[in-house]
């Protein structure tokens, strides 16, 4: 087993609210390894961006463990490289000040960031909205200069969460590959949530497939696909077989579908 990461040990948490307890993690354990690519799935509502906001140190669990490089750090903020589901970029600052934020952060020269950080708006199409200010930008746009923060903070660990969600097909097919290529050159450690089932498989070392509530890891998956990954993996056999393997894993666990079965 390669060296950990981040490792997340027996997480218990739960939210409450007007007189209604929602238990969602009542017993949670995952690790990504040192430059690692892990994805998470799993239904909607079963913890993931909580799971995120945990990592982040913005929620305590009620217990358990979060580690990171052999170092406890629940509660502890700044420490990853964290894009939240929501773009949450900052209205008054312009877009290019919006994607050097972490780097400010961690003390990296302004005008370098800035420079990086022009170089890569071109590289998502978005040149020619540097200095305008978020609110000129679809959700899309907003999405991508968020996920562009992300990159470009000095954190070794990346958590993303569904961030390619509001994409249009294409665009997202071009930020999978783009994002492959540039892990496959420096190997950051990624923690990814998606409901697309074929993006994790697509990107991913390894799959982790999440219960509903109180959540659980039902599957835990090694992707086989060997690195530089292309596109057209997905139109292996083997590739099939695996996604039609974890929907079998989630069908069983949908709340719609479970009700029916009642
Ligand atoms: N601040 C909060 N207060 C009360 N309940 C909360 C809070 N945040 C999340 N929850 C509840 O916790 C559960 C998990 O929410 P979370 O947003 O983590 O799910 P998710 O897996 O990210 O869902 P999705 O795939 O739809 O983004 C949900 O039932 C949600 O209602
Ligand atoms: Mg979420």
């Amino acid at each position: 087993m390669m060296k950990s990461k981040l490792e997340l040990r027996n997480i218990k948490h739960s939210f409450e609210s007007k007189n209604k307890k929602v238990e969602v993690f009542s017993n949670l354990s995952l690790q990504v390894g040192a430059g690692e690519f892990v994805s998470i799935v799993g239904p909607s509502g079963s913890g993931k961006t909580t799971l995120f906001q945990i990592i982040g140190g913005l929620i305590r669990p009620a217990s358990g463990e979060i580690w990171l490089e052999g170092e406890e750090i629940s509660g502890k903020k700044g420490l990853i490289s964290y894009m939240p589901q929501q773009p949450a970029l900052f209205p008054w600052r312009s877009i290019e000040s919006n994607v050097v934020l972490a780097q400010e952060i961690t003390g990296t020269s302004r005008s370098q960031a800035l420079e990086e950080a022009r170089e890569w708006l071109g590289r998502v199409g978005l040149s020619g909205y540097e200095k305008e200010y978020p609110h000129v930008l679809s959700g899309g746009m907003q999405q991508r200069v968020s996920f562009l923060r992300a990159l470009l903070s000095p954190r070794e660990l990346m958590c993303l969460d569904e961030p390619f969600g509001s994409l249009d097909s294409l665009t997202r097919q071009e930020m999978q590959a783009w994002l492959l290529s540039i892990w496959e050159k420096n190997k950051r450690s990624v923690l990814f949530v998606t409901h697309s089932i074929e993006e994790a498989l697509y990107l991913s070392d390894r799959i982790y497939v999440l219960s509903d509530k109180p959540t659980t890891v039902l599957k835990e998956l090694t992707i086989p696909f060997p690195r530089p990954r292309l596109e057209s993996v997905m139109l292996e056999l083997a590739f099939q077989q695996l996604r039609q393997e974890i929907y079998g894993i989630m069908r069983k666990e949908h709340t719609v579908e479970k009700v029916i079965r009642k």
